[in-house]
């Protein structure tokens, strides 16, 4: 192999690597963003555990499931969770005390690390 294709071929390694690394970075970020989200907006009701019991719960009329409900998990698509986050309870026919949060619309990345969260929360 000549001198300066193998230069060129580590160019190449070291781009990869550092695309692979910078989206690692991205993945961490949004997933740091998401946890803040979790805690400071939707603990208030859903509860730390997402038992649907924290304290801002009490005063709704209608409580919020519990994450941890099996059938639920089995029966809701990872999309129909997103469009409640970002869109609001009402916009798939559920209490309008589910608040959109339009801020996470151009936040893909942390929508997704949410409906991670919310899935992790059953088990
Ligand atoms: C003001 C209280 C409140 C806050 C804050 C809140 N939620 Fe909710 N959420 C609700 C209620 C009440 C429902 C259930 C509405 C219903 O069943 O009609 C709900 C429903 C949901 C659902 C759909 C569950 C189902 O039955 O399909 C998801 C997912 C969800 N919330 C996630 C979140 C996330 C993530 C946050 C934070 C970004 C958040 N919520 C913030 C009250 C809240």
């Amino acid at each position: 192999m000549s001198r300066s294709r193998t230069l060129a071929l580590s160019f190449v390694f070291v781009g990869l690597a550092t695309a692979c690394n910078g989206k690692g970075d991205a993945n961490a970020e949004a997933a740091a963003e998401a946890e803040k989200v979790w805690q400071e907006r939707c603990v208030t009701c859903h509860g730390p555990d997402g038992g649907g019991n924290g304290p801002g719960a009490a005063a709704l009329a209608v409580k919020p499931r519990s994450f941890k409900d099996p059938t639920w998990q089995a029966t809701t698509d990872n999309e129909r969770i997103k469009k409640v986050i970002v869109e609001g309870g009402a916009s798939v026919g559920l209490n309008e005390a589910m608040a959109p949060n339009p801020d996470l619309k151009d936040k893909p990345a942390v929508q997704d690390e949410l409906v991670k969260k919310v899935r992790k929360l059953a088990q």
